[in-house]
């Protein structure tokens, strides 16, 4: 069976709710982004790419609800993890927030393009959304952006930052992602995986 996991800041808790799950993936000694562990094979991707390599093969992974909502991929989500609990939020430079009502023109710095642009259009508010890939606070304390989309955790990079969240856009959680294929031609090994990682939750809420 083969797992994806994302190298950021899940990569620590999806190792841990495994190995309680039974399965003991040992993270790669050097720069390798594969390895091998007896029956099992680990692969490390970037938190964006996972929810793709899962709906193109890989049978196992675990994302962010933020980036399987932004890539719209087609998996199966069994389950919702106890950790990688955020949000995605819009926030501004505090010195002039305003309301999303008031946001009409406005540039939108931020990883997640789709999301943002859904927030808007559902509040009926026109503005022009920039792509970045990271650092995005940086966006509209240079000026580039007027309000970013993007995750807090603690808040502590908005604050640094002169920026306070304006809306709440969507709760964030770890999930575990399932290959549809891989679901149906290893529907026992991998409802056994659910079954064990549903009663680590369970022992541990
Ligand atoms: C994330 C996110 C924020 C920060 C939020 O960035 O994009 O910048 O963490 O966390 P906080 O509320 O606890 O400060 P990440 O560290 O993943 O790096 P990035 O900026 O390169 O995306």
């Amino acid at each position: 069976m083969r797992f994806v996991l994302p190298k950021g800041r899940l990569f620590k808790g999806s190792l841990e709710i495994l190995r309680k799950a039974g399965i003991e993936l040992k993270p790669p000694e050097n720069r390798e982004l594969m390895v091998k562990n007896g029956r099992y094979e680990l692969l490390l991707a970037r938190a964006f790419d996972v929810p793709v390599y899962v709906e193109y093969g890989i049978d196992v992974g675990i994302a962010g609800s933020d980036v399987v909502e932004e890539r719209k991929s087609d998996v199966l989500v069994p389950l919702e993890l106890p950790f990688g609990k955020c949000r995605l939020s819009l926030a501004m430079p505090k010195e002039n927030a305003v309301s999303v009502e008031e946001m009409d023109g406005f540039r939108i710095a931020t990883k997640y393009p789709n999301l943002a642009k859904k927030f808007f259009e559902k509040r009926g508010v026109e503005v022009e959304v920039i792509k970045l890939h990271g650092s995005i606070e940086l966006a509209p304390k240079i000026g580039i952006a007027d309000a970013i989309v993007d995750i807090v955790e603690t808040g502590n990079t908005l604050r640094a930052n002169g920026l306070v969240e304006v809306e709440k856009i969507m709760d964030v959680s770890a999930l575990l992602l399932v290959n549809r294929i891989s679901q149906k031609t290893k529907f026992k090994e991998i409802n056994e995986l659910v079954l064990k990682i549903k009663e680590v939750v369970k022992d541990e809420s």
